[in-house]
């Protein structure tokens, strides 16, 4: 198993390329399950979780062609000779419920593996089911699959969801744009990947209305057409590299940033003291003098602080001045980096949800474990500001969400490495 080594190495400063969203690609894949003719997506990112989904799609019958190195994905779904999305495949990666919804729309019958347990929490996937019944479809749980029919085809209604879901909005989306009737979807997500996906939908010739609001309200379409579409950038990965120069000191451009992506995120950096501009290709983050200030953080949906970011922040605030109070609200199990980071010296306080991190001066380098993607990337940025070396086991985990990590890094000068290990 691959790790990685990260030595302390001072300030970075240079250009860091934004790619294209894993979690855009994942929902703008399956979309090509709604249509006969081609669907391509360009600015595409190069992970495992990509090609995880690249493999489910290939097993129900679609066509991919990937170009440019992987940035262009070629997708074509004429025929469909397949209706059951396996445990093997769906075991790797959640998102593999999104073939639900459209499935069914262009179907009218799917079986889908149960996504299972989650290092991070339950994450049951209820609602998607009840928004798939909600436009008439009926769902029957068997064997550790979810067994869907819509016999005549799906019919227009109400989702209305308890809590907001990003893949549940996502999942109700692909599956009423080809719905007999209008939908309406309530307290729907508001994040910039299910906005893309509305975008990419409407190019395909779907009617859709409201994306980036609560309430999105969907007129079925009879049949879709393809498209071709630009994979919007990575915000989660915008703001992880965000977090190197203010942890290290020194100047990053994140070349491809937006703004609009990561607002909350950059108020919690301008407060903390990291100073944040527009820059002509981008966005560009510099700290020259002085420790960061504590700050405290609570995840919600977007427009607000993503859960995302959350163990990447809390790698910043590890030597920040004072204490600062970070509050998971969105998965009950998401502080596992906490640990590793206490292993290099850390002081961090979990309860439940709330962990409180007092700053310390400086940060030690250790050997750490990955739990998952996010807490892995969070030990590689405590590792590039610690004393000495930080080894960080199970990368695995970050390879399904961060392409060439090593490279981006020690471009801006950072002293990291790979050891490939059988
Ligand atoms: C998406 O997961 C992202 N994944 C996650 O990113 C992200 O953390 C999450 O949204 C929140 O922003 C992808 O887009 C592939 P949710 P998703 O449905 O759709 C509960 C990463 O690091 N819930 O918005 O699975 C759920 O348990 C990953 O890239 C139900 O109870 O998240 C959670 O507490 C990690 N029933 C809350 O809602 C359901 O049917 C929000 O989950 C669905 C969700």
């Amino acid at each position: 198993m691959d790790r990685i080594v990260v030595t302390g190495n001072g300030q970075l400063n240079g250009q860091i390329p934004i790619a294209g969203a894993k979690n855009a690609c994942l929902t703008l894949m399956p979309a090509t399950l709604l249509s006969e003719e081609p669907l391509t997506l360009t600015n595409a990112p190069r992970l495992s979780d990509i090609a995880t989904m690249s493999a489910l799609l290939r097993s129900l019958g679609t066509e991919i062609t990937s170009m440019q190195g992987g940035k262009v994905l070629a997708m074509s779904s004429h025929g469909i000779d397949n209706h059951k999305a396996d445990y093997e495949i769906v075991r790797k990666m959640r998102a593999s419920i999104l073939v639900l919804g459209p499935m069914l729309a262009r179907e009218g019958h799917a079986v889908v593996s149960l996504p299972g347990g989650c290092a991070i929490g339950a994450r049951p996937v209820d609602l998607h089911l009840r928004a798939m019944e909600a436009l008439g479809a009926e769902m029957d749980l068997r064997d550790g699959y979810v067994h869907a029919t819509a016999k005549g085809g799906l019919k227009g209604g109400i989702v209305d969801f308890p809590i907001v879901s990003v893949g549940a909005t996502e999942n109700a989306l692909l599956a009423a744009v080809l719905a007999k009737g209008t939908s309406v979807i309530r307290n729907a997500a508001r994040e910039p990947e299910i906005v893309d996906l509305v975008h990419c939908l409407r190019r395909m010739g779907a009617q859709i209305e409201g994306e980036g609001t609560s309430e999105i309200t969907i007129q079925g379409v009879d049949r879709l057409g393809g498209a071709t579409h630009p994979v919007v950038a990575d915000r989660i990965e915008l703001g992880t590299y965000m977090l190197a120069p203010a942890i290290c000191g020194g100047e990053v451009e994140l070349l491809g940033g937006r703004m609009d992506l990561v607002g909350a995120f950059c108020e919690k950096l301008d407060a903390a003291g990291i100073t944040v501009r527009e820059s002509e290709n981008g966005i560009t983050v510099s700290r020259h003098n002085g420790r960061t200030q504590a700050v405290d953080v609570t995840t919600e949906p977007f427009p607000g602080f993503p859960t995302d970011l959350q163990a990447q922040m809390m790698a910043l605030l590890c030597t920040a001045e004072g204490t600062s109070v970070l509050e998971e609200k969105i998965f009950e199990n998401r502080f596992m980096h906490a640990p590793e980071l206490q292993r290099m010296g850390a002081s961090i306080d979990v309860h439940g949800g709330t962990a409180r991190v007092t700053g310390v001066e400086k940060l030690k380098g250790a050997p750490v474990m990955a739990t998952d993607l996010r807490a892995s990337v969070s030990l590689i940025l405590a590792g590039l500001a610690a004393e000495g070396e930080t080894i960080v086991n199970r990368v695995y985990h970050l390879d399904r969400g961060y392409e060439h990590v090593e490279d981006k890094l020690s471009a801006v000068g950072a002293k990291i490495e790979r050891i490939h290990e059988a």
